[in-house]
Parts: structure tokens; C-alpha cells; sequence
């Protein structure tokens, strides 16, 4: 939230509190990734980088490809204009975010063959396929899996990022506590999970 509209709800609460229940209420019967496609398109139409970049990472995060993003945009081009359509595109792509690669457009999610189960060590590890990785944490025997992507702005994180069960992302300093996810210092938001699937001693990935 903007540091104006946090000063508006310390000194005007009653007058700005209902603007918020209602952006609340007025979404209710949307599910989530249509949710947040709409606060996309309404980043671009005002165009704050910021928020842009923000709800961005939030649509990839809830589920949509990057393919819906464009399309999103695109079927609004009669209230944007291209040349908010445009903008919006260039700031993307200085983002740098693998999804909206040329050449992966297009490409549905699929199942990825990861690993042998029994080759996966306990503790963190990361694994590479079809040009992206992630990070499995084998704890007992249980798993979880989080995208290798940083969900600030998608930097890719090395395995030398990792210390003990902190993860920290080279380019603005998020910290990650790999045994959860969660992110603990310097940022907002927590590692992307990936789905998986384990089936006749492989890992599968969904992405
Ligand atoms: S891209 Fe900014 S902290 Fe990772």
C-alpha cells in the first residue's frame, strides 16, 4: 500500500476504511486469478510502475500463465490504448521474467520427471530442468518444493545463496527460510511452491 494511503487510514479511518471493504466486497464472487489479472490491468491503466511490477508477480503467483496476463491486457486495449499496453510490455520485459520468454509462450504446464526419490538428499538441494530450477527441502522424509525464482523480481537464486536454511537473493537482499518458505527479512512475500507429485520412486514437478 502506498505511504499516502496509509497516512489517509491513520487520519481519516472512518472515510477511507469503507473504500477498502468495498475493493473487498466488489471482488468476492471472483476467484483469484481472475482477481488478480483485473488489478493487473488496473496497474497498467494507471500506470505505477510500482504496482505493476507487484501485481505482476502476484497474477504469476496465483496461477495465471503469462499468456492470460497478455491476453488480459490485450482485450482491454480499447479502454488502455496500446500505448499503456506498450509501456506495460516494457517494463516486463526489463523485469526479465522467464515466463514471458519468446519462446515459452504458449507452452501449457506439464509434468516434469525430476528425480529418484532416493537420490534426493535430505536437507536443501536444487534441481534443474527444461531451463529453470527449483529448491527441495527433504526433511524426514517429507518434501516441498519452491521455485528457484525469487518472487520479488523473479532473479534466478543460486545454490551458493543458501546458509544454514537461509535463503538470500542476490539482488535485493530478501531473505528465505527454506524450512517454510517464508520470506523473513527485507521483503514481503514467500518462496512460490511448485507443485509435485510422487509416483513409482520419481518426483514430479508442475510448471
Ligand atoms: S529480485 Fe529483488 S530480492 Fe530477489
Amino acid at each position: 500500500m502506498s505511504d499516502a494511503l496509509n497516512y489517509l487510514l491513520k487520519v481519516r479511518k472512518n472515510a477511507i476504511e469503507p473504500y477498502f471493504k468495498a475493493l473487498k466486497e466488489g471482488g468476492k464472487h471472483l476467484d483469484v486469478k481472475t482477481r488478480s489479472l483485473l488489478s493487473v490491468i488496473t496497474k497498467v491503466y494507471a500506470q505505477t510502475e510500482t504496482g505493476l511490477k507487484q501485481y505482476l508477480v502476484r497474477a504469476l503467483r496465483d496461477g495465471n500463465s503469462a499468456d492470460e496476463i497478455l491476453d488480459a491486457m490485450l482485450v482491454c486495449l480499447p479502454t488502455l490504448g496500446m500505448s499503456k499496453i506498450i509501456w506495460a510490455v516494457d517494463i516486463i520485459l526489463q523485469m526479465n521474467i522467464p515466463d514471458f520468454n519468446p519462446e515459452l509462450i504458449g507452452k501449457e504446464k506439464k509434468w516434469h520427471k525430476l528425480i529418484v526419490l532416493n537420490e534426493i538428499d535430505e536437507g536443501v538441494s536444487r534441481h534443474d530442468y527444461d531451463g529453470r530450477a527449483c529448491f527441495i527441502n527433504k526433511t524426514n522424509d517429507e518434501y516441498q518444493v519452491f521455485d528457484s525464482r525469487c518472487p520479488h523480481q523473479t532473479t534466478d537464486i543460486p545454490f551458493s545463496a543458501l546458509k544454514g536454511s537461509i535463503l538470500t537473493c542476490l539482488k535485493h537482499q530478501w531473505k528465505f527460510n527454506v524450512e517454510n518458505g517464508e520470506c523473513i527479512e527485507n521483503g514481503s512475500r514467500p518462496l512460490n511452491r511448485i507443485e509435485f507429485k510422487i509416483e513409482e520412486g520419481f518426483l514430479y514437478v508442475y510448471s
